[in-house]
């Protein structure tokens, strides 16, 4: 890692694959708080502080004050969907926003159009579009998408850019040997291995590139060996998997605080209503179980049944998820938590959410640009575990179980921006207090 990276004043470019409720919020919501008619909520990059040395020492600056961060006015958006809408009509379909405020905003969202898509519907079974690419084989899909992204770059004269996948979660599929290091994976882009969905061509693309990757969504993606050893060679950074927002969020806040204080779980029944295109997406069962997969991994790696098997060892934890038109992204979820305390006694907690699932990942997505951008100019490569706190199913390097504890997750992100800046870290020890 290089300290003090320095800060950079051009341009920005971020470049979304899947155009449709995240992103077009995302989008809408920088260029309404650029205009100074909203306030960035939820976006730790825009509100957050950070502790500097002990707690007496009293200095706490914003932590964009404190990393030279790019300013959100620098940012300029592109992106590719299948669907041809251009971003003012994506939004005003997806429903998230209010129609006068997009309104307000017409005429910078109606000039993003999609460029279009490298996409295949033997990944995503439920969507069909019109915006899509042809080529004779993968490798010239990516060639394609590279194309695109020096296009984009050279006419908004952008400095440096990032890419951040917020298309529809493909269908489940495991990593194999196509995957495994950086010959196999060229040469199964060059067969069109059925193993190389699309957001793998994008991630692909981008770390050839040396453009830092995320993924908010759960399937593979950028998470095999090959892209993985790609980055480290580009000196790419990049982080996933699916953004950690509604439900799975909750679960990362409350099941670590059961686990502190020795609290028995033996059932965490969890189910949605969701209404957008994302939740058509997941109502078929092969792109759910990419998603199912995501959200069961957190409850595992916070409670550790190995280590508490009386407390934890037969937790039976369910995900489910159910498409209702009639919500649209307004999802509603439920939680119903059965916990055991002293002397095996039982009881219950429920957690009802109604939350609105764009506008909780809206200012994620803007944070990852950021921070990724950041960590491009840090010389920082490869897996960003630091931006575990963005993600329900957080990238770490093979072998290594991540951490899903929120609170966990965000000392460590905190750490590493004090690292990079060369201040003391803080590990709430906090002895010196009381020595004479
Ligand atoms: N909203 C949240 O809180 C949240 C949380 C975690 C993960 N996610 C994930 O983020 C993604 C986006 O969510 P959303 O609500 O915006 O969904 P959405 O359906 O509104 O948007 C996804 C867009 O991706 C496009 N797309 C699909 N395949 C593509 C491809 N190969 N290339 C380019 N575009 C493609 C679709 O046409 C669609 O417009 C989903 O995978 C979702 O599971 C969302």
């Amino acid at each position: 890692m290089k300290h003090k990276p320095e800060l950079q004043t051009g341009k920005l470019g971020v470049l979304l694959p899947g155009l449709g409720a995240v992103a077009s919020t995302f989008i809408a919501g920088v260029l309404a708080v650029r205009r100074g008619i909203s306030e960035p909520i939820g976006s730790l990059t825009q509100m957050g502080t950070i502790r500097l040395g002990k707690r007496t020492e009293h200095r706490r600056p914003a932590i964009r004050d404190f990393v030279p961060l790019a300013d959100p006015q620098s940012m300029v958006f592109g992106g590719w969907d299948i669907y041809s809408d251009n971003v003012y009509d994506a939004a005003q379909k997806a429903g998230v926003l209010d129609g006068r405020l997009l309104d307000e905003l017409r005429d910078e969202l109606s000039s993003i159009t999609p460029m279009p898509a490298v996409f295949d519907r033997q990944y995503v079974h439920r969507l069909d579009g019109t915006n899509i690419k042809r080529a004779a084989d993968k490798m010239e899909f990516a060639r394609q998408l590279m194309d695109d992204i020096a296009g984009f770059r050279e006419r908004n004269s952008c400095d440096r850019l990032v890419m951040i996948w917020c298309g529809s979660t493909e269908i489940y599929i495991e990593e194999s040997d196509v995957h495994q290091s950086i010959e196999a994976f060229e040469q199964g882009l060059k067969d069109s291995h059925p193993s190389i969905p699309p957001s793998m061509i994008y991630a692909y693309a981008a770390i050839r590139m040396g453009i830092p990757y995320a993924n908010g969504a759960p399937n593979l993606s950028g998470d095999v060996p090959a892209l993985v050893e790609l980055a480290k060679q580009t000196g790419t950074p990049i982080a996933g998997k699916d953004f950690k927002t509604g439900q799975t969020l909750m679960k990362t806040i409350l099941a670590p605080g059961l686990r502190a204080r020795m609290l028995g779980i033996d059932g965490w029944f969890s189910t949605n209503i969701l209404g957008n295109r994302d939740g058509e997406v997941l109502d078929d069962p092969e792109s759910f179980k990419t998603k199912e997969t995501s959200k069961l991994s957190v409850l595992g790696s916070i409670l550790e049944p190995d280590l508490h098997p009386l407390l934890y060892g037969d937790l039976y934890h369910k995900v489910r998820i159910n498409y209702y038109p009639p919500r649209g992204d307004n999802k509603e979820s439920w939680d119903n938590i059965d916990i055991v305390g002293w002397l095996g006694y039982p009881m219950q907690i429920k957690v009802n959410f109604l939350c609105r699932d764009s506008i909780l990942a809206a200012p994620v997505v803007l944070d990852l640009a950021l921070f990724l951008d950041l960590a491009r100019r840090a010389e920082m490569s490869g897996i960003q575990e630091w931006l575990s706190f963005y993600f329900k199913s957080p990238q770490t390097r093979k072998g290594l179980p991540p951490l899903h504890d929120l609170q966990k997750q965000l000392i460590k992100l905190e750490n590493t921006l004090r690292h990079m800046q060369g201040e003391d870290l803080i590990t709430h020890l906090g002895l010196d207090y009381y020595q004479e």
